[in-house]
């Protein structure tokens, strides 16, 4: 498909930047005096993090976890592998988890379980775009981007298939939309 035929713009890069800029002010009063890790989740979340991040006005590191969920491309089953683990320790460290999306939460709920465990000193999430329609586990998001419908959606780092990630906005997946090879 031709990325000038992608569906309705949903959020515009426009207010994608101001958002981004918004957080990154809230992360930097929150986090002046601690010690901030934040983690990426690998791949959806890089372009979030990277804006985020230079919006941030405090000392922080970045790190990354990739994941794989069994399931469709739209849906997750909530059985998660660990593709690429933390290059650092995040013990007695502020980790703040950054994602592209909370769908079912499933996704997040193994991560937080599994980063809990490593014995951080606090743990958070900040996440550009929620569902809360399809949530399937309660998860505390102390940063949300937007709260958006339960459509799927791409652009802004977000794929289908692997697609569409490079979008500077996001945009509606149209309901009939096949993987192109
Ligand atoms: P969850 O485990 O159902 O919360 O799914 C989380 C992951 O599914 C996200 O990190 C995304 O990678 C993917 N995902 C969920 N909804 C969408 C969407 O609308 N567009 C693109 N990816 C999505
Ligand atoms: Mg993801």
């Amino acid at each position: 498909m031709d990325q000038a035929s992608i569906g309705e713009v949903l959020i515009s890069s426009d207010d994608l930047e101001r958002r981004v800029r918004e957080l990154g002010t809230e992360i930097s009063r929150d986090y002046r005096d601690k010690d901030l890790v934040m983690v990426g989740v690998l791949r959806g979340a890089v372009v979030f993090i990277a804006d985020l991040l230079r919006s941030l006005e405090v000392p922080c590191e970045i790190d990354f976890m990739a994941v794989s969920s069994y399931g469709s491309s739209r849906d997750s089953s909530g059985v998660v592998r660990i593709l690429k683990d933390l290059d650092d320790p995040i013990t007695g460290r502020d980790v703040l988890i950054v994602e592209d999306i909370v769908d079912s939460g499933l996704t997040l709920n193994y991560l937080m379980r599994n980063l809990r465990a490593r014995d951080p000193s606090s743990i958070e999430v900040c996440s550009l775009l929620t569902k809360p329609e399809r949530r399937r586990v309660d998860i505390p998001i102390r940063y949300t981007g937007f709260e958006i419908p339960n459509t799927f959606v791409v652009g802004y780092g977000l794929d289908f298939a692997q697609r569409y990630r490079n979008l500077d906005y996001v945009a509606v997946l149209p309901e009939d939309t096949v993987p192109t090879l």
